[in-house]
């Protein structure tokens, strides 16, 4: 396994650098597509590629150069495929063919938890469906990891959520179930390490539940300081403005995602929970420490 070439599609992003350093802690080579020369990937252990994750041709050249034989896929509606899902699937589906031109031997699609499961207005969630069976029908070997809403979310600073000392915010103060995008990249590195094994197989990444108010006391243990936990919006705001997340979240909030932290913690014992994700992400918005004693 160790020093076996991986390509991380949108290595910069939340999700991308923390599968890159996952996947770089467990002995991979590691190579990340990127379409800035001046990003950091590099002072990750991370070699990185400049290519448009979302174009066919860059795609066949990333794969030809690095000749990388594992590749993690993910797409995106909000940022690279502007909100429409026709874009986003023909971005996930340039990825999966190309994939199998270059003669890759192991595919893995982040997907999301319950995809099938959202209500027909939730827009952003509908491509991934549609990919997971393009995937199956592909005929490539393939693995599908299903997050759960990132950790990464509480300190969002492109989306108006930046993480500030003594409070923290989220769409719902709901119990939800969370997970690190750095667990993403460690299941990634168990799939990746067993192909066999995980060959068609999808694991649903969920790390740990809680609502905002258990959210803002883990952050007040990991930072000694007291938290209040604030909506980040009221409720008809969220759906009058953010009516597609607002559906996502009232999934979360009459539903809920199945699987439990306790299954993923059969294949990553020490994933993370709430409190030892902000000891790992350790700063705030404005670069300051969580951490300081
Ligand atoms: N947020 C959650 O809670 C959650 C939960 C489960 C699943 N997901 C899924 O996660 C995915 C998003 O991943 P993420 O949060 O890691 O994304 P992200 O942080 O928004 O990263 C996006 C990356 O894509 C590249 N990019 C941005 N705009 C682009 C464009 N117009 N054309 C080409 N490349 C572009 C950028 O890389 P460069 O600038 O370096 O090229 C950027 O680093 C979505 O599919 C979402 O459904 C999210």
């Amino acid at each position: 396994m160790v020093n076996e070439r991986v390509l991380v599609l949108c290595a910069t992003g939340k999700a991308g650098r923390h599968v890159c350093r996952a996947l770089v802690e467990a002995g991979f080579d590691v190579y990340g597509t990127t379409r800035s020369a001046s990003g950091s990937l590099a002072a990750l252990g991370v070699t990185p590629v400049l290519a448009n994750y979302t174009l066919r041709d860059d795609l066949e050249r990333a794969l030809a150069q690095t000749n990388a034989k594992k590749v993690f896929v993910l797409t995106d509606y909000f940022g690279a495929a502007g909100r429409s899902i026709e874009r986003e699937v023909l971005q996930g589906k340039h990825a999966i063919d190309a994939a199998k031109a270059a003669g890759v031997d192991h595919l893995i699609f982040m997907s999301v938890a319950d995809a099938e499961r959202f209500d027909a207005k939730t827009h952003h969630i509908k491509a991934k469906v549609i990919l997971e069976d393009y995937l199956r029908q592909s005929g490539l070997r393939h693995t599908i990891l299903r997050p759960a809403a990132f950790f990464e979310n509480l300190d969002d600073a492109a989306n108006w959520n930046p993480l500030k000392k003594g409070s923290v915010s989220f769409l719902t103060d709901k119990t939800c179930k969370f997970c690190s995008t750095y667990d993403i990249g460690r299941a990634a590195a168990i799939a990746f390490g067993h192909p066999e094994a995980w060959a068609g197989k999808s694991l649903d990444i969920v790390t740990w539940q809680g609502d905002l108010a258990a959210i803002a006391a883990a952050l007040q243990t990991v930072s000694g300081l007291p938290v209040r936990a604030r909506l980040a919006m009221p409720m008809a705001l969220r759906r009058l403005f953010l009516n597609d997340l607002h559906h996502m979240c009232l999934y979360f909030e009459n539903e809920g995602i199945a699987a439990n932290p306790e299954d993923f913690k059969a294949i990553v014992p020490n994933a993370l929970s709430a409190e030892d994700w902000f000891r790992f992400h350790n700063r705030y918005a404005n670069g300051e420490p969580i951490v300081t004693a």
